[in-house]
């Protein structure tokens, strides 16, 4: 079973994502406003802040040069990047967020 990390930090508010430290990874929480996502925070392709992305639907862009990942799959939808992001199941327990990170 994946162990559930608790972050000491409320979700981030509907439409807006922030960045969090779990166990040495950082990890960009997305809120959609019906879910929350949770990838990798750095994008694969050199490392651009996901977590300041644009967001439609559930697509995001990274903000350096343009990658595009679904926030659902981490897959990439376009390049430069040529790597999926890693997804974390996310959920909220008690008003914090709760990640299970393998
Ligand atoms: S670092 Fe994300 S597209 Fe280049």
């Amino acid at each position: 079973m994946t162990p559930t990390q608790i972050v000491d930090q409320a979700p981030p508010p509907p439409g807006t994502a922030i960045r969090v430290s779990v166990g040495g990874r950082a990890i960009a929480v997305f809120n959609l406003g019906s879910t929350l996502h949770a990838i990798d925070a750095a994008c694969t392709h050199v490392r651009g802040p996901l977590e300041r992305g644009r967001v439609e639907g559930t697509v995001v862009t990274c903000p350096l040069h343009g990658s595009q990942f679904d926030l659902q799959t981490g897959a990439v939808r376009r390049g430069p990047a040529a790597q999926a992001v890693k997804t974390y199941p996310v959920r909220i327990e008690n008003g914090k967020l709760a990640l299970e990170i393998p």
